[in-house]
């Protein structure tokens, strides 16, 4: 039996959906063969400024990617790095069962600040060396190249 707060993020997630030209994306578990969080983020200065997801998993997994989404709102990436599992666990009484569900989340948005990082290195690096990175060249479609197929 879940408790009443899995139940209405369960019931109605927000940031639940799929976000156009976000700044990152980042996933975890695999769609391929069973249950995935993938989270989209909207980031400026540092901050994150909205945060969407998309889930395939139990209950517990939506409530989770749902919660980690308003948790990582409003954030700087510093601070949405510290969202963990165990923060997770701390919010939502998740059954000893579901525990491995809550990893799905943080894990999620942990890959989304990585591939942000990352490319924003990248597009630093090019512009030192005078090479001009395209428009948003980590956001839309390269984002989307990344994460495809599912
Ligand atoms: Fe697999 Fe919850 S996502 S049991």
């Amino acid at each position: 039996m879940y408790d009443r707060r899995i139940v209405e993020l369960f019931m109605h997630p927000p940031g639940a959906g799929r976000m156009e030209n976000p700044d990152a994306v980042g996933q975890c578990g695999d769609p391929e063969c069973g249950d995935f969080v993938r989270i989209y983020l909207r980031i400026a200065g540092h901050y994150i400024i909205d945060a969407k997801f998309e889930c395939q998993g139990c209950p517990a997994a939506i409530a989770v990617a749902a919660l980690t989404v308003q948790l990582a709102k409003g954030r700087h990436l510093d601070e949405a790095w510290e969202i963990t599992e165990q923060v997770i666990l701390q919010h939502l009484p998740l059954p000893e069962d579901k525990h491995h569900c809550s990893n799905l989340g943080p894990g999620a948005l942990h890959d989304a600040i990585v591939y942000w990082v990352v490319h924003s290195l990248k597009d630093a690096a090019q512009a030192q060396d005078g090479v001009v990175p395209r428009a948003s060249s980590h956001s839309s479609d390269k984002v989307e190249e990344a994460y495809n197929g599912s």
